[in-house]
């Protein structure tokens, strides 16, 4: 296990109702004017804004409201909230919504308190100070609630980028999971499929006896297996969605990610194509991560087995163990498929000619040195086509081809 430091210092309230406990954890927290940020009116419709503003009128804690945050955050509306904070002299952030308000939210608690441009922090510049940030969460997914990272895409370029820092760490987060029982299904699955996104991410690793970040993972997507299906079946299961709630903060507040290196190059292909299609984050990565994986599979065969084996229940052949690294690979995309995900990039809005673009903005855009470094180091090469290589082992971009050429012939 490598040295690290663990600091997550979120107060979480969690269960039915807790959103009555905003104003008072504002103040709890130091908060005596409020910015409330929320997206494109899920949070208006429920009534939980209502009920948000209700909690701070009820301590006398004044606020200003900015909403129309979209799925992946655009840059425009952190500049209009960052000034719009300065104006009112706002000392807090509260961020009702999902993991798009909530990283906006961040965005701006970030440039606030920042002399020069915020989109400095998501070229590499770590954020060590911030306006105190506060959620309350109505989608189970990006686990921004726990997390220190913000996702925002630069309208000027549309690169969609992260920045990090404890001091974007939430102060609380208000997890309620009735709130999540008015999402579609699609956003559930997208959400879940999220979910274990981060865990697989964390669960790839170069680090050697890690056995205990990897059984908690291993549960963890064992849980989002079981509670899954549950919730697509039955929107209103209060208890699953509890479960999912909680996994969803634990597979990326690092818990489970400490200690280990860790992967994140699934997340960097499919950050290009939200930038540029405006799919659900969920969706593209439910293509992504099967096509990824298959792709890297053979750096550590044993590794993809042994999720194979622990989680998805497949068979160990020991002779042949990429047999049952692919077979769970399987598993996994035959699980997103099984909750409402899209198979194939085509199906996200993804075009063949756009493949360079795509390429270049993965490796060079916004100042990338040309590769991505996680489980393995991807180059353009393998992002791209390299004649005679892919025949083995076709390349990420190369099943993307694919992909949308089955898709083609199977819709002829
Ligand atoms: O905007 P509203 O009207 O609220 O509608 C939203 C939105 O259309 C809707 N929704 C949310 N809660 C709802 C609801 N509809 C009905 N009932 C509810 N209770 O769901 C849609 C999606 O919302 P969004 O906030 O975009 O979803 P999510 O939480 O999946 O966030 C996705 C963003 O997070 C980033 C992604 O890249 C993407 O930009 N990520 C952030 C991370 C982080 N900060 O740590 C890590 C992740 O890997 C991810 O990259
Ligand atoms: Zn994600």
């Amino acid at each position: 296990m490598d040295n690290f430091n663990f600091y997550s210092p979120t107060y979480f309230a969690f269960g039915k109702d807790r959103e009555q406990d905003a104003g008072a954890l504002v103040k709890r927290f130091g908060g005596s004017k409020v910015l409330i940020h929320y997206g494109g009116g899920s949070v208006v419709r429920s009534g939980l804004l209502d009920r948000v503003k209700a909690s701070l009128n009820a301590e006398s804690i004044p606020y200003v409201e900015l909403g129309g945050v979209k799925p992946n955050p655009r840059s425009g509306l952190v500049y209009q909230g960052i000034e719009l904070c300065k104006r009112e002299g706002v000392d807090f952030v509260l961020a009702v919504g999902g993991g798009s308000t909530i990283d906006s939210s961040k965005a701006i608690a970030a440039g606030v308190v920042y002399d020069g441009d915020f989109w400095d922090f998501y070229c590499g510049k770590y954020i060590d100070k911030a306006l105190p940030v506060g959620t309350i969460l109505t989608i189970t997914a990006a686990g921004s609630e726990g997390s220190p990272d913000s996702v925002i895409t630069n309208e000027n370029g549309m690169y969609k980028r992260g920045a990090t820092g404890d001091a974007i760490r939430p102060k609380f987060s208000i997890l309620n999971p009735a709130l999540t029982q008015t999402l579609p299904p699609y956003q559930t699955a997208c959400g879940i499929t999220d979910i274990m996104a981060h865990l697989y991410e964390r669960y790839l690793t170069n680090t050697k006896e890690v056995e205990v970040t990897d059984r908690l993972t291993e549960a963890l997507l064992l849980t989002m297996i079981h509670e899954g299906p549950r919730v697509i079946e039955n929107p209103d299961n209060y208890e699953a969605r509890a479960n999912i709630m909680w996994a969803g903060m634990m597979a990326h507040n690092n818990a489970v990610g400490v200690g280990r290196s860790q992967d994140w190059t699934s997340h960097d292909i499919e950050h290009e194509l939200s930038a540029l299609y405006d799919c659900a984050h969920g969706a593209g990565l439910a293509v992504t991560l099967p096509a990824n994986f298959t792709y890297v599979m053979h750096h550590d065969v044993m590794r993809f087995a042994k999720v194979a084996v622990r989680v998805w229940g497949c068979q160990m052949d020991f002779d042949h163990p990429e047999v049952t690294a692919k077979a769970g690979i399987e598993a996994l995309r035959r699980f997103f498929i099984s909750i409402g995900m899209p198979k194939y990039f085509a199906e996200l809005g993804a075009k063949e000619e756009d493949i360079p673009k795509l390429v270049n903005s993965l490796c060079r855009g916004n100042g990338r040195p040309g590769c991505l470094t996680g489980f393995t180091t991807l180059n353009e090469e393998d992002c791209a086509t390299k004649p005679g290589f892919q025949m083995r082992r076709p390349n990420i971009w190369k099943r993307f081809f694919w992909n949308i050429q089955t898709l083609r012939s199977a819709t002829r």
